[in-house]
């Protein structure tokens, strides 16, 4: 097992730079998840493309109010996501999502969960309208800050907003 500041270094650096962040204005798919036991939230909006006869992600993008780990993965898997098709995505894990980062902590496994749901959310409903654009839905799409304060959720130091 790696040490934990190694983890915690990869996790500085990933979020220190996230990659693909904020909403993808063009989508086909976008999906969302939260975490009951901490109330962290994922948005994951996926686009495809044609490539050689294969339906597979062009870009992914996130946004994100949760803890740093979960950041880290989610901007991890938005590179990790690039020219996969929905299936090959669909059978990428938490663990697998979040394999830059070196394996999770016991207590931090629920924050690549986390991705992996949202990433889940995005595939199904990207399947069930493959042809239609998830843009057309997504601008009355709350936020995930939108949703947080319809809920009168109040932050808490730990977590980090992450919006464009
Ligand atoms: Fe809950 Fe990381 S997603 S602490």
């Amino acid at each position: 097992m790696q040490p934990v500041h190694d983890f915690e270094q990869r996790v500085r650096e990933a979020i220190a730079n996230p990659r693909n962040l904020g909403e993808l204005k063009d989508a086909d798919a976008v999906g969302s998840a939260g975490s009951a036991g901490c109330g962290d939230l994922m948005r994951l909006w996926l686009k495809f493309k044609e490539d050689r006869g294969r339906r597979v992600i062009d870009q992914a993008s996130f946004q994100s109010f949760g803890c740093e780990t979960a950041i880290a993965v989610a901007s991890l898997a938005t590179e990790l996501l690039k020219g996969r098709t929905a299936e090959e995505a669909r059978a990428l894990q938490g663990g697998d999502l979040a394999a830059g980062l070196g394996p999770l902590p016991p207590m931090k496994i629920h924050c690549g969960e986390l991705v992996e749901a949202a990433l889940r959310d995005a595939l199904e409903a990207g399947s069930t309208a493959p042809a239609e654009p998830a843009a057309a839905a997504a601008p009355s799409a709350p936020t995930l800050s939108d949703s947080l304060h319809q809920a009168g959720r109040a932050t808490s130091g730990r977590k980090i907003v992450l919006l464009p």
